[in-house]
């Protein structure tokens, strides 16, 4: 049993040290307290354990420096945005001769068929429209759903995250769908708007979508935001086999499951999804989204009379498209998303995963750890979970803040939401290895009595 007092025991003294250590980051959070909502640009950055973020001066491959001078193993990698490694060569330099040429002008710039085609041959579907961010892939295939099939509801897994998605933000309260705790200006009611299942829940799934009502079902092919939730065996294929025989479409969004191989989990399983939407890396970090689908999806959606997809019809972003995200994408797609950048990356997840999983059992800790290809991930529960619930139930504030604060102010820097390392194709043996001590470390000082790991100065 962790011990909660020496947890914050030892938490009160990390967050003494980085304090210590943080004077210019300090500072600039202070300073930007006076003009910004939380002293951060956006609200999320104020999750980071210590009490205040770190700025981070520059980013380059699987490094970042922050403006104390202190360089970091980044595992956070932009929580996936930079799973290209930061930076690449390939994307900045395109950028570059991007931006001195076009950067947006309402008209499809050259790279646009090139894009098309690199993600029609990667995911197995044929026709794509960009968006600005993930977020808004699964809003406009949401609509789509809903205007092909004239159905009202949508079908998310409990304790799923696509983004900030007013409809997907349901979870299950005592067999009822209610508003995730903590959702800010809810539209409606959230059971008016989606059914929501446990992950694995066939029998409940069957019986959701037997209500004839449900547009789409929007999943991630295996849960990542609440921890790693795999699929059991034969899942997939009952979610396709009934989704089907309900006449509900499936959007699969590989947004954080691409970590799974380089068509994502999609073609790493053979998934037959009608949609499927992505965001985050395809642009190298520079915003770019996509959703693809059948053309059979496309032939219905063309084919309702009253829908206005090139005006006013609620899909759609002025700034979608652009001239510099294109370029962007077709770089990061094709010179650096790549089979070689997985045959890097996939057995360094590998080997965190060993790492991590041998110090689990050598401090005797009740904990598990999880991989999706490049992706790997802890939690504090001795087994897997196999719902977002359990998933849910492992949770442990205060534990994970520690360990994110004990591993900053070593160098290691993880994504400030649960327990998450991703390798990019810049991410080096030492620097995974470097996790493993400190993860140690921690744990030593947690379940034993043994003094500090040695912190940055
Ligand atoms: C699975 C999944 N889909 C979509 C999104 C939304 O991405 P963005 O915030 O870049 O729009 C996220 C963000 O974490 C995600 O994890």
């Amino acid at each position: 049993m962790v011990s909660a007092q020496r947890v914050r025991e030892i938490f009160e003294r990390e967050k003494a040290a980085f304090e210590a250590s943080n004077p210019r980051s300090r500072e600039l959070y202070e300073r930007a307290r006076g003009s910004l909502l939380g002293g951060v640009p956006m609200s999320w950055m104020m999750k980071w354990a210590g009490g205040f973020p770190l700025f981070a001066a520059s980013a380059e491959g699987s490094t970042i420096t922050d403006v104390d001078g202190h360089v970091y193993a980044d595992f956070c990698l932009g929580d996936t945005g930079a799973m290209t490694g930061h930076a690449p060569a390939v994307v900045a330099d395109t950028v570059g001769t991007q931006a001195g040429r076009a950067i947006t002008t309402m008209l499809p710039p050259p790279d646009a068929p090139a894009v098309g085609e690199a993600l029609s041959e990667r995911f197995g579907l044929p026709l794509w429209q960009m968006t600005l961010s993930a977020t808004d892939a699964n809003r406009f295939a949401i609509r789509f759903a809903r205007e092909v099939t004239g159905r009202p509801r949508i079908l998310v897994f409990n304790w799923c995250y696509h983004g900030s998605v007013d409809e997907t933000f349901a979870t299950l309260q005592g067999g009822r769908v209610v508003a995730r705790q903590g959702n800010v200006g809810k539209p409606v009611e959230l059971g008016q708007t989606t059914r929501v299942v446990e992950f694995n829940d066939v029998e409940g799934l069957e019986a959701a979508l037997a209500e004839g009502d449900v547009a789409c079902v929007l999943a991630e092919p295996a849960m990542t935001n609440i921890g790693i939730v795999l699929p059991d065996p034969g899942f997939h294929d009952a979610l396709r086999d009934l989704t089907r025989r309900h006449g509900t479409l499936l959007i699969i969004d590989e947004t954080h499951t691409l970590s799974t191989g380089y068509g994502g989990y999609t073609r790493e399983y053979d998934l037959e999804p009608d949609m499927l939407t992505v965001g985050k890396p395809i642009g190298g970090g520079v915003p770019a989204g996509a959703f693809g689908m059948t053309r059979e999806v496309a032939e219905r959606a063309f084919a309702q009379p009253d829908a206005d997809y090139v005006d006013t019809g609620g899909v759609g972003g002025t700034l979608a498209g652009n001239a510099l995200s294109l370029a962007a994408m077709r770089a990061a797609l094709t010179g650096v998303l790549t089979r070689e950048a997985y045959a890097h990356t996939i057995p360094l997840a590998e080997r965190f995963e060993r790492g991590v999983r041998e110090m689990i059992e050598r401090h005797g800790a009740p904990w598990h750890v999880t991989r999706l290809g490049s992706r790997v991930e802890y939690a504090f529960t001795p087994e897997q979970p196999r719902t977002g619930r359990e998933a849910a139930a492992a949770h442990d504030g205060e534990l994970e803040a520690l360990l994110h604060l004990y591993a900053l102010n070593r160098g290691v820097l993880m994504t400030p939401f649960h327990n998450m390392a991703l390798m990019g194709p810049t991410t080096t043996q030492e620097q995974v290895d470097l996790h493993t001590t400190v993860f140690s470390e921690a744990l030593d000082e947690i379940y034993g009595g043994s003094e500090p790991g040695k912190m940055l100065t």
